[in-house]
């Protein structure tokens, strides 16, 4: 898979996301599944997108003990996603378990990519809350590294933590990327945002937009612009 938009389908039903998506006559984006609208509408939904022709990220984050992450993650197989995620901070042994879990008979898998620090986690309550004392970016790095030695494929992160992901992981080591506004757009409740040409200037494999495209006038045309500006 090469570089790509992925819509963050945040919506809380099928019928308005599938609404949404009648709009897309044309090209079929890859679309983000989140937690609400799949507790909202369980695993049909992903099946109908599925069928749809979309490539899904299904964006559930688990974490849990190892066992029980491995048998979730062959449930969310069976689905045929292209990509599934959890938390690095449920430790190496949860994330080896969970690539066995995901890989299928055949040898295929989805891709697995790691969470390391939420973005909503700051320094200060890091350090409070969760007695980790040191620099958040050296946490980030280090969860993105333990990612890559369980055999995991990429991390969520921020595009501006991008490049040193890449320097630390490997370049092959994949880097999802929210956080994403136009230069004239609204930035909204993100605090560090990057256009889409920015984050492929240094180097986003994915970038993940919600709200620029769902909430647009014109949601194909700002896709249509998402990709043009993001993979050229
Ligand atoms: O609407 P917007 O473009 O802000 O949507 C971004 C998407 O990426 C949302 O689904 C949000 O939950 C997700 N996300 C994020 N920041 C993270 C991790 C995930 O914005 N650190």
């Amino acid at each position: 898979m090469g570089r790509d938009v992925i819509i963050a389908c945040d919506f809380s039903s099928k019928e308005a996301v599938l609404n949404f998506l009648d709009k897309f006559t044309g090209r079929k984006p890859f679309v983000k599944i989140g937690m609400e609208l799949f507790y909202a509408e369980g695993p049909s939904i992903v099946k109908e997108i599925k069928e749809r022709g979309h490539k899904i990220f299904l964006d559930l984050k688990l974490h849990d003990i190892p066992n029980t992450v491995k048998k979730s993650m062959a449930v969310l197989s069976n689905l045929d996603v292209d990509i599934c995620n959890l938390h690095a901070a449920g430790t190496k042994r949860m994330m080896t378990a969970a690539l066995e879990g995901l890989t299928r008979p055949d040898g295929t898998r989805p891709l697995l990519i790691a969470v390391t620090q939420l973005t909503s986690t700051d320094q200060e309550s890091m350090e409070n809350d969760l007695l980790i004392k040191e620099p958040i970016d050296k946490v980030v790095m280090h969860y993105a590294k333990n990612a890559a030695d369980a055999g995991l494929d990429g991390v969520v992160c921020s595009p501006l933590e991008a490049q040193k992901v890449h320097e630390t992981c490997g370049k092959d080591f994949l880097t999802i990327t929210p956080g994403v506004r136009f230069a004239d757009g609204d930035i909204g409740d993100q605090k560090r945002v990057m256009t889409p040409a920015e984050a492929n200037r240094i180097g986003s494999d994915y970038i993940v937009v919600g709200r620029p495209i769902t909430a647009a006038e014109d949601p194909v045309a700002a896709y249509e612009r998402c990709i043009a500006e993001f993979v050229g």
